[in-house]
């Protein structure tokens, strides 16, 4: 079912020193800020040469990284996102093994203009899992 590692997101409190930190420290590349209120996130991507890591930091008040910085105050690994072929298939046959979907169970167009899905981390060791179809 898993294709590729898609991304890996880090919820961070402050995003222009989240980014400096990439971009000056570690001598990554890094994109401009992208502001995403239906997600309630602003990203900012940091390009590798096998993947990405998306640095997120809280938009709006109901943004869904606000309650993870509150327990993580520094910042912490969010997410991990894997390809898959078809998220629909990805889907249903995740739910027949009894794993859980968060919210509606229908795809939703993520940060890529992609259909994307996430897994409760109760059901994968502690992680947030999203799926995105490519
Ligand atoms: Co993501």
């Amino acid at each position: 079912m898993l294709g590729r590692v898609n991304h890996i997101a880090i919820a961070v409190p402050n995003l222009t020193a989240a980014t400096a930190s990439y971009r000056d420290t570690l001598g990554a590349a890094v994109s401009q800020p992208q502001v995403l209120p239906d997600h309630g996130v602003t990203v900012v991507f940091v390009e590798l040469p096998n993947t990405k890591v998306e640095l997120l930091e809280p938009l709006g008040e109901a943004s869904p990284i606000a309650a993870f910085l509150e327990k993580n105050p520094s910042g912490g690994m969010h997410h991990i996102c894997y390809e898959v072929d078809d998220i629909l298939a990805a889907r249903d046959e995740l739910a027949a093994s009894g794993a859980r979907v968060l919210g509606s169970g229908e795809p939703k167009i993520g940060a890529h203009g992609k259909p994307v899905l996430f897994l409760h981390p109760k059901d994968f060791f502690g992680t947030l899992i999203e799926l995105e179809q490519v």
